[in-house]
């Protein structure tokens, strides 16, 4: 398998691209609308088609490419069962995507936000926001629930073999990797803290509101396509 993990210094988030240089295909995880030409670019040079878009999340930070890639490469965009009504396909956990010749397990990994998803490829697995290395998500917008969030990381993801590699949606401080194992025993949001615990640390935070919220939120509802702008002088009223 081809993995890239791409990295918008913007956002800081990672974009996954798995290709399968046999079959020629390809998918993303995660990616980001600015950083639209430079995928394109790599798919080409890579000599790989885009089968399918992914987006672990409605992002609230940035802007998905997962539209304009749908509307340039024919690919399939997958989200979660309560996330982007644009998707092709959605997804719940429990469900095998396959995608090319890849098949992923789809987790339920909500508390981020509601429709927060993980996708599991053998051995490693994709959390989005839900678990970052040595943290996690906010859990104050977007139906996000600190319990929840809670339940997803040490009963879902903890759940997997401690040798996953945990692949983030985002780093803030050039980490790139971890394993299930290390955020077992060293995430200080989670390791030796209670659910009670965890819930009152998460709605102490005090953090501001993201700046792009507003826009990228209903953008990303819209698979990063917002609605068109109605034309000077067409308004009846
Ligand atoms: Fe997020």
């Amino acid at each position: 398998m081809l993995f890239r993990q791409l990295f918008d210094t913007t956002s800081s988030t990672y974009t996954y691209l798995l290709g399968d240089e046999e079959q020629g295909t390809a998918l993303l995880i995660d990616p980001v609308a600015e950083k639209l030409d430079r995928d394109l670019t790599l798919l080409r040079e890579l000599g790989l088609s885009l089968t399918h878009a992914l987006d672990t999340h409605v992002h609230a930070d940035h802007v998905t490419a997962s539209g304009l890639l749908r509307a340039r490469t024919g690919a399939k965009v997958v989200s979660g069962i309560t996330g982007a009504p644009c998707a092709d396909i959605h997804v719940k956990h429990g469900d095998t995507l396959r995608a090319g010749t890849f098949t992923l397990q789809v987790l339920a990994t909500p508390g981020h936000t509601d429709d927060s998803v993980s996708y599991l490829l053998g051995d490693r697995v994709f959390t989005g926001d839900a678990l970052l290395i040595r943290g996690n998500g906010r859990t104050d917008f977007q139906n996000g629930n600190a319990g929840t969030l809670y339940d997803s990381i040490t009963q879902v993801l903890f759940a997997l073999p401690d040798e996953t590699l945990v692949y983030p949606a985002h780093d803030y401080r050039g980490l790139t990797v971890t394993t299930i194992g290390e955020e077992k025993r060293h995430n200080p949001r989670v390791a030796g803290r209670s659910r009670d615990g965890f819930i009152q640390l998460m709605n102490n935070l005090g953090l501001p509101k993201p700046k792009l919220i507003d826009v990228a939120v209903p953008a990303n509802r819209a698979c990063g396509l917002t609605a068109p702008v109605r034309a000077r002088g067409s308004f009846t009223h």
